[in-house]
């Protein structure tokens, strides 16, 4: 059985994916698992059902970048391996603001780092010969594609966004541990997830509420910007993988092989629910809105996912038709999830376009001067 005996600490458990990789750690394999979780707006301990009552399974609501209760979590539980999830991750709230995504993302993973350092080198031989710190990463490092090619291990860094600059920042730092101090580190990059459980600023969830509310349905920009859609129980099933049975120092890229635009995903979304609860007021397509565009916005991500479904033997099972019929049928079967979540404030409005204004007066500025 997997992951005998063993304790995994997964930070950002409370998250989109990692509740996902909690979820598979409890059903699917012997694993105990510590969730370590800031509990931010982004957080919901309701995602992960089968935590109740499970003896497997301890919640611990601490940040990432407190040093001194990491130390004690690592002292109490003696993780075998680590899985960092915890992070800032949505791209809107990066433009408006930074400074969060440099504390959690990169201070933060620093910090965590260093706590997994002290207790990977008071280890004995066997113990540091399976321990791992495992760094969940994004595509985005990679920066924007043009209308051919894929992302590959190899891929330079080149980010974009406030978020995916303190992403590629912090995978810098694990290379870093694994390079000066020989933590043994394993790090992976993924395309855009969906699936259940997604908190509703993201796209996918984002339309799919909308469009039960009958509200504008916000495209940005011209709506041809390219995703390679992942779903997230897919994701989960590739992290165990990583951690458990990847190279140490190796990257991994781990992506659904399902590119999509942006409209082609909102039209979609639209004709699924409109096929399950068909609305009075006609197809839902109609209330498409096409809005100002994010500032920086990359045009297109696709993974090549070939080194981890050859070396590890892991493939996506869902297509991105499979995938996106599930999760909103999800959605409609589990609305006290989302509704709990409007009902606490969150009220999907646009954000991330605060410095547009600047932006452009910055570019007027240019113009003028050039
Ligand atoms: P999420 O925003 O849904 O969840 C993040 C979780 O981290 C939340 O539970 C939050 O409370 C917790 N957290 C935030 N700051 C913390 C801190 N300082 N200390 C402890 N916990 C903290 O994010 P997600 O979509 O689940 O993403 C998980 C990871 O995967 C992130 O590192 C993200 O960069 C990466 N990733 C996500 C995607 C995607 O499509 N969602 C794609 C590529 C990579
Ligand atoms: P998002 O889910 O924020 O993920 P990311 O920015 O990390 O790729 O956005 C996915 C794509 O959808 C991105 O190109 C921005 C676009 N988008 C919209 O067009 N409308 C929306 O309301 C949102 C949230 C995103």
């Amino acid at each position: 059985m997997r992951f005998r005996n063993a304790v995994v600490f997964v930070t950002g458990g409370a998250g989109f994916i990692g509740s996902a990789v909690i979820r598979h750690l409890l059903d699917d394999t012997q694993a105990c698992v510590v969730n370590i979780d800031k509990l931010t707006y982004a957080a919901n301990l309701d995602s992960i059902p089968q935590a109740a009552g499970n003896a497997r399974y301890r919640f611990a609501q601490v940040d990432i970048g407190d040093a001194a209760a990491l130390r004690a979590l690592f002292e109490q539980h003696r993780p075998h391996y680590v899985m960092n999830l915890a992070a800032e991750s949505h791209v809107d709230r990066s433009i408006d603001g930074p400074a969060q995504f440099i504390e959690t993302n990169i201070v933060g993973t620093f910090t965590l780092l260093q706590e997994a350092l002290r207790h990977f080198r008071a280890l004995d031989v066997p113990a540091q010969a399976r321990f791992r710190f495992h760094h969940i990463s994004t595509d985005e490092v990679y920066g924007s594609l043009g209308p051919q090619g894929l992302f590959t291990e190899t891929t330079p860094y080149a980010p974009n966004s406030p978020y995916s600059a303190s992403k590629a920042s912090s995978d810098h730092l694990v290379r870093a541990w694994r390079e000066t101090y020989g933590l043994p580190t394993i790090v992976t990059n993924c395309s855009n997830n969906y699936g259940p459980y997604h908190f509703p600023e993201k796209l996918i969830p984002h339309i799919i509420i909308k469009a039960l509310a009958g509200e504008p349905l916000p495209v940005y920009g011209d709506g041809r910007q390219v995703r390679d859609w992942l779903y997230v129980e897919d994701h989960a099933r590739a992290l165990a993988l990583a951690v458990e049975r990847g190279t140490v120092g190796e990257t991994y890229n781990i992506g659904g092989r399902s590119e999509c635009a942006n409209l082609h995903v909102v039209t979609t979304i639209c004709r699924l629910i409109d096929q399950i609860e068909p609305s009075a007021s006609g197809p839902r397509e109609h209330l498409i809105t096409f809005v100002a565009d994010r500032p920086g916005h990359d045009r297109r991500y696709a993974i090549d996912p070939g080194k981890i479904e050859r070396e590890l033997g892991w493939s996506a099972a869902e297509t991105f038709d499979t995938g996106l019929a599930k999760t909103v049928r999800w959605y409609l079967s589990n609305r006290h999830w989302w509704q709990a979540i409007l009902e606490q404030g969150y009220k999907a409005e646009r954000v991330g376009l605060a410095p547009q204004a600047e932006a452009e007066l910055r570019a007027r500025v240019h113009a003028f001067k050039a």
